[in-house]
């Protein structure tokens, strides 16, 4: 019997350096100490011997046993302590690595031409109104002294829904809304997206966004609208920029006028991006047409007023040198990174 527990021992001794992951480990000890188990076994072959060699054998068996269990136990935190250090090594974060650049979003350049075309006449003292981009008829073109048979009204130049409601072709029924709720003195701007038949190329846009001006008080004359307007051009492109105020037509201003301003790129020289003029036309103006006035409820001899309207791409555009109108829509990050201040 002896013979047979060195035997065990060597056999288990061979195995065990051979496990090498817990479930091989759990049955290793099932085999040998599990209650059918090999040692079991033994144990109780103990009943042949011979009464005096029992005790020696039993003492023997059971010093075997606590072997075995130690051995096994030694085992089991030794790969415990493998898994663990596998375990940090797969884990293991190098935290003197650069950190990953996170992108962030920036805002569009019109954005840019957007709120800086505000802070400019926040300082001045205007308030910023809002208009639904689906106006009336009333509001779009009649308020607005638009004869019926007006160019701009037809339905080629403009998008109806039905006979009284329309896509708005310019911010100007803004000011009839803002005149409508509110009396003198008025100072407002008012900036969104406006629409026209056109079609879409370098230039033009059938969607597009216009900064619309309004001031109705006492008193107010062309000379303020040209005050006004040659602060704002300075502020927004350089104190070096002239403006020049050209005599023009709209149905619900009179005088009218566009304002060119001097060329950003050649100074006035004449270049391709101003076709040679030297100047470059940003917006139309003019002294609100009493009209107009009268139809809002507004008393055209005792107030006078002054409104502009700008096409806030046009503006981008020649701010940022951009030559073609459709880089603003496309959303093309290629162009719009440049932008990432
Ligand atoms: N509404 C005009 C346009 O779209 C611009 C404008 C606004 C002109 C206000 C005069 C006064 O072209």
């Amino acid at each position: 019997m002896k013979e047979q527990l060195k035997e065990i021992q060597v056999t288990f001794s061979q195995r065990l350096r051979e496990v090498n992951e817990m479930q091989a480990l759990e049955n290793l000890r099932v085999e040998y100490l599990g209650k059918t188990g090999v040692l079991k076994e033994i144990l109780r072959g103990m009943g042949k011997l011979p009464k005096e060699e029992r005790p020696v054998m039993g003492a023997h068996a059971n010093e075997v046993r606590d072997a075995l269990e130690e051995a096994i136990e030694s085992k089991r935190q030794e790969l415990k302590d493998r898994q663990l250090d596998a375990k940090i090594a797969k884990e293991w974060i190098d935290i003197t690595l650069p950190g990953k650049k996170i992108q962030m979003g920036h805002p569009h350049p019109s954005t840019l031409t957007t709120r800086q075309i505000i802070d400019v006449f926040h300082s001045m003292g205007f308030v910023l109104e809002d208009g639904p981009e689906i106006d009336t008829v009333a509001n779009n073109f009649d308020a607005l002294n638009s004869p019926p048979d007006h160019p701009s009204r037809d339905l080629s130049d403009t998008f109806y829904f039905d006979e009284v409601n329309l896509l708005r072709t310019h911010t100007s029924p803004v000011q009839v809304r803002t005149m409508m709720k509110q009396k003198p003195p008025i100072r407002m701007i008012s900036i969104g997206r406006c629409f026209r038949n056109d079609a879409l190329d370098a230039t033009h846009s059938p969607m597009f966004t216009q900064c619309e001006g309004l001031v109705v008080d006492e008193g107010i004359t062309m000379g303020d609208l040209k005050g006004t307007l040659e602060q704002f051009v300075k502020l927004l492109f350089g104190a070096d920029t002239k403006s020049v105020f050209r005599p023009h037509n709209f149905p619900f201003t009179e005088p009218s006028a566009e304002v060119d301003i001097t060329c950003f790129k050649c100074k006035g020289a004449g270049c391709r991006f101003c076709s040679g003029s030297g100047a470059i036309e940003i917006l139309g103006c003019g002294m609100v047409h009493p009209q107009v006035l009268e139809y809002c409820g507004i008393d055209s001899e005792r107030y006078t007023g002054f409104a502009f309207g700008m096409g806030i791409e046009r503006v981008t555009m020649l701010r940022y040198e951009i030559d073609d109108i459709r880089y603003l829509f496309e959303n093309d990050q290629r162009f719009s990174r440049q932008f990432r201040r």
